[in-house]
Order: C-alpha cells, then structure tokens, then sequence
C-alpha cells in the first residue's frame, strides 16, 4: 500500500504541475521558436539539417512549357483597394495565359544575385523552401489533374491525372468554392531548405512566407478580374496525401482558390 502511494502521489503532483503551468503547443511553439541571443549561440554549436536541393525534380514526365508572363495589369493601388476574398466563380474555364500569370506572381523568377535565382515573393535568406502544385478543375486546354510548377523555366509537369474536384473539397472541410475553383494552388514547404540556416525558427519564417505568396496571388487575380480566397481550413493530410508529400519533410501550409467570375 505505502509502495503505491509513492508511486502515484508523485505522479499526481507531476500531472497537476503540469496542467497548472502547462502551455499549451502554440504557446510552446512560440516560446520555443523565439529568437534569444542564448538561441543564436545555440544555433552556432548544434548543427542544423543539410539543405535539400533548391528546385524539387519531376524528371520522368513530359513538361508543359507556359506562356511568358507578361500581362500589364491595373495600378498597385487599384488591385490593392479592389482585393477581396471571392468564394463564388462561374462556370467558365479559366485560360493558361491566366494561370501561367498566377503562378509567375507566386513564385515567378525575377532576378539573380550571388547565384541565387530571385522570386517574386520575398523568401528568409533567400532558401525558397515553397513548391507549388496546382489541382486543375477547370483550365482551358489542361488536362484535369496535379501539376507542378517548376520556376526554374516556368513549366508545368502532370503529376496526378484525374478529376480531384470532391476530394480537395472534403480535404477543405467541405468549402465548395474548392469545387468550383479554376484551379487550387497548394503551398507546399520544405521546411529543411530553411532550417538548414535558421534552426527551428525556420519554422516561423516559412509560414510569414506563405502569407507573402499568398497575397501575390490575390493581387495578381484582381488585377486579372478573377476572384480567389486563400484557404487555411484543410485536413492537413489528406491534402499532403493528395499532391504526394510526406507532412513532415514537406508539409503543405496553404491552398488559395482561383476561379472565374
Ligand atoms: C490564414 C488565412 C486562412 C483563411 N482561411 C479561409 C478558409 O479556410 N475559408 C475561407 O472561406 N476564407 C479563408 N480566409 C479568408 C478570410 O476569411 C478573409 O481574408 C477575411 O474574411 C477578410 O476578407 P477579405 O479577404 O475579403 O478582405 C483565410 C484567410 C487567411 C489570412
């Protein structure tokens, strides 16, 4: 009897410390991802994660060469004061002009420094950890299915053939718009492209990065007169199992929806 009251009191004080001090994951997300100076020492002693490669390989498929962008748009202003979150398109296909600008505003090449191939969007140490997929619903002269853009030469490679309309709407919990949609972008990371640098703060900087990609799409549907939603309610893994990626090396953190109005 002693025995077990030894055993369990313990135990018992250990859970309710635990509870009363208990922080939740987010909270301990935050204070754990945190930038200290005792972190950056740390930082400089353990190692970090190699770096996988910058540019992520379909080389077994055919490629899709895009059309170059070059749209010349509305004002800045203007796509900035028109923007907002649309969740109800047309039935009308959107065009491959269109979706090869889209992608250009994700993730499109703009420049080159120290040997570095530069984004539109803006990228922690310029790492890129994002890959893009596009599941086409309804896109002019594309097969429907899972693409991959690939920014190095503004291509597109069928991954995944097949209608995926009603799986990527239940992955969305239901939204319909995911349905109607043109196309669903999805924001994939890999998150040891950035950590290889910046630890488990990489973590942080990916997800701000998904915000700076995301709003390039916005804009970029505005000044095309599209509607489009970024979208953050998604059953992380059966959206990760439906483009091919493991949830943990590459995890994907958003989808945005963009369709005709
Ligand atoms: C991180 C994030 C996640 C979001 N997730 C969803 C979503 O799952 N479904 C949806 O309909 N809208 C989603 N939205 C869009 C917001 O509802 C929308 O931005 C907000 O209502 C403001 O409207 P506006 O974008 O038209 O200015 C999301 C927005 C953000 C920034």
């Amino acid at each position: 009897m002693i025995k077990i009251k030894i055993i369990i009191i313990p135990i018992f004080i250990l859970s309710f410390l635990s509870i009363a001090n208990g922080a939740t994951t987010g909270e301990t997300f935050h204070e754990e991802t945190k930038l200290t100076w005792t972190q950056i020492l740390k930082d400089l002693i353990i190692p970090n994660p190699a770096k996988p490669p910058q540019f992520k390989e379909y080389n077994d498929k055919p490629k899709i060469v895009m059309p170059a962008p070059e749209y010349k748009g509305i004002s800045l202003e203007d796509a900035l004061t028109k923007r907002r979150s649309i969740r109800e398109y047309s039935k009308n296909p959107l065009t491959l002009p269109e979706v090869s600008q889209l992608l250009f505003s994700a993730q499109g090449i703009t420049g080159k420094q120290f040997g570095t191939l530069l984004r539109t969007a803006p990228s922690a140490g310029a790492l890129y950890p994002f890959e893009i997929y596009i599941i086409v619903n309804d896109v002019e002269t594309l097969k429907k299915g899972i693409y991959h853009y690939s920014v190095r030469d503004h291509t597109i490679i069928l991954i995944k053939e097949g209608d995926f309309r009603k799986d990527v709407m239940h992955a969305a919990l239901d939204q319909e718009m995911m349905k109607d949609a043109g196309v669903v972008f999805v924001l994939s990371a890999i998150f040891d492209r950035v950590r290889s640098k910046y630890g488990e703060r990489g973590y942080r900087y990916t997800y701000m990065e998904a915000g700076h990609i995301s709003q390039n799409i916005y804009l970029q549907a505005t000044s095309l007169g599209l509607g489009s939603v970024v979208i953050g309610a998604f059953i992380d893994n059966d959206i990760n199992e439906l483009v091919g990626v493991d949830g943990k090396k590459e995890a994907v953190i958003a989808l945005h929806a963009v369709g005709k109005i």
